[in-house]
Parts: structure tokens; sequence; C-alpha cells
């Protein structure tokens, strides 16, 4: 008996940013948005799918012939999940799949993840495949990395596969080990704002392939297997001559620990201190890491001066949201705050979003 529907949510990042592929820790959250899948299987071999989106686009392609490079567009990261599938010996074939998404795109909270995640799910249960949500995470990113062509790490699938209601998903992406971390945030009286800085963020572009080959350079200079390895990092720094290196792996080290510290923070029940650890982590991917934007330091600046506890750039980077840690009797003045200094500088609006966290994705 299949489903009738497969939902994979969208997620935000607490923090914990460019450290997955440096085989580090991230802390994620589900959000409510995500994709929703409808559909069936069929006999003769066809994928074809259809998205509320891009319904002028369709895909329809026979699943033997996938290839990478065959498919491009927003169907890519469906075909690219049944070619990923038949790469790791499951057997999907045929299906037809109807797609629908409430999550803002470009938006920087991994729609694209959430689809693929929809995907793998509805063609699994199809199939009647009992692939476990962590080896699924990572079909879902080689179809990102390899049919796609995006060199992501896997917290995006991770998140919107593990996550589960009132947690956060602390996620060693090494061992591939999770723990569910608490996230009371009505306990705490915050809210946590998500910021569509209307930054229009594109993840295919060079720059994150950038960062991730910069810091692959800067671990094998180093002679460790990854980032995450390092544990002196003044003896780092001091061997590394390039001066950007040396800002890349600043960054990452002290973001591993940022996330630790915040884990600590939220298991002792002190969700409103995690603020300050959310503002080092922006200030250390403005200016070490160098992947924020113009709009999203704005806004986080803006947050702060009218009371929240904290904020910072999620995502990617250059582009996508940004997220505040607010008292919730200042919500109305930190949304005023951001608003007038958009205002102020002619740009279009935020758009607001106040996140829970959320069930990871779901047959229903
Ligand atoms: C994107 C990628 C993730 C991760 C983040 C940065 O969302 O898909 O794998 O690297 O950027 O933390």
């Amino acid at each position: 008996m299949t489903g009738d529907s497969w939902h994979a949510p969208g997620r935000v990042n607490l923090i914990g940013e460019h450290t997955d592929y440096n085989d580090g820790f991230v802390l994620p959250f589900a959000l409510a948005q995500g994709v929703t899948v409808r559909g069936g299987a069929r006999t003769d071999g066809v994928l074809e799918a259809r998205s509320a989106q891009a319904p002028e686009r369709p895909l329809s392609v026979r699943v033997a012939d996938l290839t990478p490079g065959a498919v491009t567009g927003w169907a890519a990261y469906v075909a690219g999940v049944a070619w990923a599938l038949r790469e790791a010996g499951h057997p999907v074939a045929g299906a037809t799949l109807d797609i629908d998404s409430d999550l803002p795109q470009g938006a920087g909270l991994s729609s694209s993840a959430a689809l693929e995640c929809a995907v793998g799910l509805a063609l699994c249960d199809l199939y009647s495949l009992d692939v476990p949500r962590a080896e699924l995470a990572r079909i879902a990113q080689r179809a990102e990395n390899d049919f796609v062509g995006m060199p992501c790490g896997i917290m995006d699938q991770s998140a919107a596969l593990l996550c589960t209601a009132g947690h956060a998903l602390l996620l060693d992406c090494r061992s591939g080990l999770s723990a569910q971390v608490p996230l009371d945030l009505v306990g705490a009286g915050l809210t946590l704002l998500v910021i569509d800085t209307r930054a229009e963020h594109k993840l295919v572009e060079g720059e994150y392939a950038a960062r991730r080959a910069a810091c692959e350079e800067a671990a094998a200079t180093l002679g460790v297997p990854a980032l995450r390895d390092v544990t002196d990092l003044p003896g780092a720094l001091a061997r590394l001559e390039d001066a950007v290196l040396r800002r890349r792996v600043r960054h990452v080290v002290t973001e591993n620990h940022r996330v630790e510290a915040t884990v600590g923070l939220l298991r002792a029940g002190a969700v409103a201190e995690i603020g300050a650890l959310l503002t080092a982590s922006h200030l250390s991917l403005r200016d070490e890491f160098e992947i924020s934007w113009l709009e999203a330091d704005v806004a986080v600046e803006a947050a702060a001066r009218a009371g929240a506890r904290g904020g910072r750039m999620i995502g990617g980077g250059f582009g996508g949201s940004a997220i505040a840690l607010v008292p919730d009797d200042r919500l109305t003045a930190v949304r005023d705050e951001i608003g007038a200094a958009y205002a102020a500088r002619g740009w279009t609006e935020p758009a607001f979003l106040e996140a829970t966290p959320c069930p990871g994705a779901r047959v229903t």
C-alpha cells in the first residue's frame, strides 16, 4: 500500500554554515513549508513530472536513458533522484509525478533538497523500496552533485529527511550520526524570524564551488583529511601562506565550535543565549568566509538595533535568507526596523516568516 502524497520540508540552518563538506557539524531544523509530490508508478519506464511552479516545462524521459546532463532546469532535480536511486542499485522505473511547493524559490531555504527528497520518498514508496533515510539523503545529494552539477554537502537533504518537530538536528557530517536537540522557542518567549532578503540566491554559480575547493586545498596543505580535523587553529594558520585560505580556515574551525556551544546552550535550556553565537557566525561568514551580501548585513544589523538577541545569514551565501532570534515583545519593532532600513535604501521589501521546528519528510 503506497501513500497518496509525499512531502519534504525546506530548512533553516540554525548554525554550522559551510561546515558540512568539511566533515563538520550542522544544526538545521525543518520548516512547515516544503514540496509535495502526488502521483503513481507506470509500467512503460517513462518518468513524467509536472511542477505547479513551472507548468510550461514538464519532464518526460525514459528512466533507462538517464545520464547526467540529459535533463536541465528544475526537472534535473527530479530526474537526478531517479538516476541516483538506480545508480545505488534500487530498481525504480517509470512514474507520473505532480509537484507543488509552498517554499519561496531562491530564498535559500533548500527548495531543491526538498524537491529531491519528496521525489526520493515517492519513488521509494511507489517501488516498495526500503531505503533508510540517511541513505536516501546521500542518494539525493548524489543527484545534486553528479546529475545537477552542484557540489553541495549533505546538510539540506539530511534536514529534509531526518528532522523532527520541536528539535534541531545535530548532524556529524563525517560519521553521519545525528541527534535531536530540543529547540523550544515558544517556551523561551522567542520567535525565529526568517527574513527573505529578496536577493536571489543561485547556488549553481561558481562561488560555492570555489569555497569548497579552497577548503579542500587548505586541508591538503595542512595534511588533514578535512578542516574538521584542525585542532590547533593558530598552528594551522601559521602554516598557510595564503591569507584567503587562512580566513576560510578560521571560519570553518570556529564555526564547528559555535555549533557545539549552541548545542550545549540548547540542551541547558538557555535558548536566548544562542543569539550571540548566531551573530558571531554572521560576522565570520561576512569577514572570513566572505559570502554574505549587503541585504543580509543590513537586515542582521537592523534586527539587533531593534532588540533581536542575534542573527545571521543562512545557507550557501550571496543571496537568500537571514534569521533573527527575537524576543516576542520585540517582534514588531524588529520587523519595522528592517523594513525601514530597506525602505531607506529603496530596496524591495523583505518577506518575513516565523519559523517553528517541524517534522521532516513524510508520506501522507
Ligand atoms: C548549501 C548546501 C549545503 C551547505 C550550505 C552551507 O545549502 O546545499 O550543503 O554547504 O550551503 O552551509
